[in-house]
């Protein structure tokens, strides 16, 4: 069977539970819903599998070749068509299918593109999404250092196999994720600043580390932390505690260059592992 969208919000919350994969989900099926509009094809279908194309992402195990495998058992077991099972698996390049319908490409660069959305988003003050506009994405879009760990060539490629100019493309799904933004799933807290440690010079530089930024000692007052995007950040040295206000600014540009909020940098970078 095919499930309609609410058998799909329903299968979906069942598997996912952090805020942002399930935001990320949303995103996609209103993006998929948008482009299936436009396209005269199948609205209700498009949302679903962009709606269920991450199912698996708490589950699978970290390993890219199991993501969307894990996913495709669990919804044999729920008796699911494989035809949407095989639109889902499509996305996943390590599992190798060679991507044939315009569906198939269309999740494929939505999924890059949402990333880009969603961390803009998340970089306004007011972080109200119906203030978005396709010039202020595509501006993202071609900054290099903005939601860097975003690839930009499965954005592009909607120009190519679905036939639509970049803008074209963003304005088609920006506008249908504007229309259902009201609901609760797109609310993006600001972080509550109370809940920062108080942290010392070393177990900052541990848990840069941990994120894949090298510490470089610049002089004997400062070090610097880079990654293989080139983001840098500079900080003092020395045995004082880093005051609130630092290690805001810090998780903010953190937040920023991963593309992720304050709330999933705070953990990344200082959650006790
Ligand atoms: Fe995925
Ligand atoms: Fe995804």
């Amino acid at each position: 069977m095919i499930p309609n969208k609410e058998q799909a919000i329903l299968l979906l919350k069942e598997n996912l539970k952090e805020k942002a994969n399930l935001e990320h989900c949303y995103l996609i099926g209103f993006g998929m819903q948008g482009l299936a509009n436009y396209f005269g094809e199948d609205k209700d279908y498009w949302f679903v599998v962009g709606l269920l194309h991450d199912l698996d992402l708490e589950c699978f195990g970290g390993d890219i070749n199991k993501h969307t495998l894990v996913a495709e058992k669990i919804l044999q077991e729920k008796g699911i068509d494989q035809k949407l099972i095989e639109d889902i698996k499509s996305h996943n390049d390590a599992v190798g299918l060679e991507r044939k319908t315009k569906l198939q490409h269309a999740l494929y660069s939505l999924d890059g593109l949402t990333g880009i959305i969603r961390a803009y988003v998340l970089m306004r003050p007011d972080k109200d999404i119906t203030k978005a506009e396709t010039k202020s994405i595509i501006k993202k879009l071609k900054d290099k250092y903005f939601a860097c760990s975003v690839n930009r060539e499965q954005i592009y490629l909607c120009e190519k196999t679905l036939d639509l100019p970049i803008e074209k493309f963003i304005e088609i799904t920006l506008e249908e994720i504007k229309q259902n933004y009201k609901l609760e799933w797109l609310i993006m807290p600001k972080l509550n600043y109370a809940k920062i440690p108080v942290i010392t010079t070393v177990q900052l530089r541990k848990a840069f580390e941990r994120n894949g930024f090298k510490a470089d000692e610049v002089n004997h007052k400062h070090i610097k932390f880079k990654d293989i995007h080139g983001n840098e950040f500079i900080l003092r040295k020395g045995n004082k505690d880093y005051t609130k206000f630092v290690i805001k600014e810090i998780i903010q540009r953190f937040a920023k260059a991963k593309g992720i909020t304050e709330e999933e940098a705070l953990k990344l970078l200082f959650e006790k592992k």
